[in-house]
């Protein structure tokens, strides 16, 4: 049973708020560290929110931190190994200010091997919490301040949402916005649904008033966030699914757009493409990881979807949704996977022709299937097979962006690349940078494409 709790019930906030002078002698800082995807990103804006309600300032210096979070990523060993560095470091810091509080969280800390391994070999982490106890930090805190000893907290339990999380963001055109949370899908591969629990949507009430909040506060651009968007709604007591939200979203009155991620081909269906196709402020793109051409590599995958299915979405897309774009991830050398496997996504790849990839070599996870499967392959050859798809991408690339030049764009200008330099993401999630002042920062203005070299560049009309 999904249950929805209210935040902060027992008052910690408070109770911390009282301490944190008396303890500190001074307005304590805070430093968050943040790896992995969006959810994580959305994550620590929360912590951030809790932090700053608390009485905590916030600061990117380590040498001046009071507190230092590790909010983790587990889907790649090598996010892992990078964050085991870090934390490592920490130990010098946490010798110098006695006070500091060091803590890890997020998906490579809800996985208890992780855990055992932080309590044994990293003594000086004062706090550990895994993905379901995130707006729990409060207690854990106010417990951890007032003497309790290290705190190890990865409840498994998954069936709670928390609402009214104080959130502080670090953007203030783009907002990052979860409607669901966990995932159900279990690829064999893939470590998301242990570390994240079971699917669960947000109410789209709670989702509605967060993005009339985001543009009331002006924000331009409104990102859905889920593992899996094109099954939210599942689990609901009311009649809603992806495509009805969308509409509801796109109904709020304003000038923004809206983006979302990540759609799963097996969910996706022709009334989403359909409601993206009508509705005005949904951006043209769409995120459709297909992971790999192979139909027998898909089914060892557990993706659920062929290539067929697949490339009769993209087109049945490209027919109704001007202009649309389609990037994708893939994962290169999954176990057991030959190189005519692998030419079957380069052959996919050249078809769909994709504004970008995130390309992926397969990283074994502890406890997933795919682990376990045969791999023959050595790491160096799918190195080789690896840069052979970048290679083939980077001339698809080129090819479109090439086309594109002479072509004129309304743009939100989302960031300053340099003095006078801006750039910002067409409907179709192309990025162009353009001469203008970072007043136009957070507004939408015509841009012609005038040259492509590396990236494309063009000027406000
Ligand atoms: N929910 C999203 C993906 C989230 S993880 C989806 O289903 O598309 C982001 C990407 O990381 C995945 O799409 C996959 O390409 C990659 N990935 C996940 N597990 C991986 C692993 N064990 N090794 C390499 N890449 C992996
Ligand atoms: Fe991982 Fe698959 Fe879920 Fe995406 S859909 S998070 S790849 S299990
Ligand atoms: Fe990483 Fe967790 Fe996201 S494993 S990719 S941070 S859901």
């Amino acid at each position: 049973m999904l249950k929805n709790t209210g935040f902060d019930p027992l008052g910690y906030v408070n109770r911390v708020k009282e301490i944190l002078p008396k303890i500190y002698g001074k307005k304590p800082l805070a430093l968050i560290n943040t790896y992995g995807c969006q959810q994580n990103v959305s994550d620590s804006e929360k912590i951030k929110g809790m932090l700053t309600t608390m009485g905590y300032g916030l600061t990117e210096d380590v040498e001046k931190a009071d507190f230092v979070l590790f909010n983790t990523c587990a889907v790649r060993g090598h996010a892992e190994d990078r964050v085991f560095g870090n934390i490592g470091v920490m130990k010098q810091y946490k010798q110098k200010n006695k006070n500091m509080i060091v803590a890890v969280c997020g998906c490579m800390a809800q996985q208890q091997i992780i855990a055992d391994k932080v309590r044994k070999s990293y003594p000086y982490v004062d706090l550990l919490f895994g993905t379901h106890v995130t707006t729990r930090l409060p207690e854990f805190i106010y417990k951890r301040l007032t003497g309790s000893g290290r705190i190890f907290e990865i409840s498994q339990d998954s069936s709670e949402i928390v609402e009214g999380v104080p959130i502080s963001r670090d953007g203030k055109i783009r907002g990052w916005l979860p409607i669901m949370y966990g995932c159900d899908n279990f690829c064999t591969y893939c470590i998301v649904p242990y570390v994240r629990g079971r699917e669960r949507s947000r109410a789209s009430e709670e989702i509605i008033k967060e993005a009339e909040c985001l543009v009331k506060s002006g924000y331009k651009e409104i990102f859905l966030l889920g593992q899996n968007v094109n099954s939210y709604g599942k689990g609901l007591d009311e009649d809603i699914n992806f495509s009805k939200l969308l509409r509801r979203l796109n109904a709020i009155e304003g000038d923004f757009v809206i983006r979302f991620m990540t759609s799963h081909p097996k969910d996706c269906t022709k009334e989403l493409i359909d409601t993206v196709a009508e509705c005005k402020k949904v951006e043209r793109h769409l995120h459709l990881p297909f992971q790999s051409g192979s139909d027998r590599v898909l089914k060892q995958m557990n993706r659920r979807y062929d290539s067929k299915g697949y490339l009769e979405l993209i087109n049945y897309a490209k027919e109704k949704i001007d202009g649309v774009t389609f990037t994708s991830d893939i994962i290169v050398g999954f176990p057991g996977e030959t190189y005519e496997d692998f030419e079957k996504t380069v052959k996919l790849v050249k078809e769909v022709e994709f504004a970008s990839l995130f390309t992926f070599i397969y990283s074994p996870r502890n406890g997933t299937p795919a682990a376990s499967m045969p791999d023959p392959i050595t790491r160096k050859e799918k190195g080789v097979w690896f840069n052979e798809l970048l290679k083939v991408q980077e001339e698809i690339g080129r090819s479109n962006n090439q086309k594109l030049v002479g072509q004129t764009f309304r743009v939100l200008c989302d960031s300053i690349e340099s003095e006078g330099l801006l750039s910002g993401k067409t409907s179709s999630n192309i990025e162009i940078m353009f001469e203008g002042s970072d007043q136009l920062l957070g507004q939408f203005v015509d841009v012609k494409i005038t040259q492509y070299t590396n990236s494309l560049k063009g000027e406000i009309v």
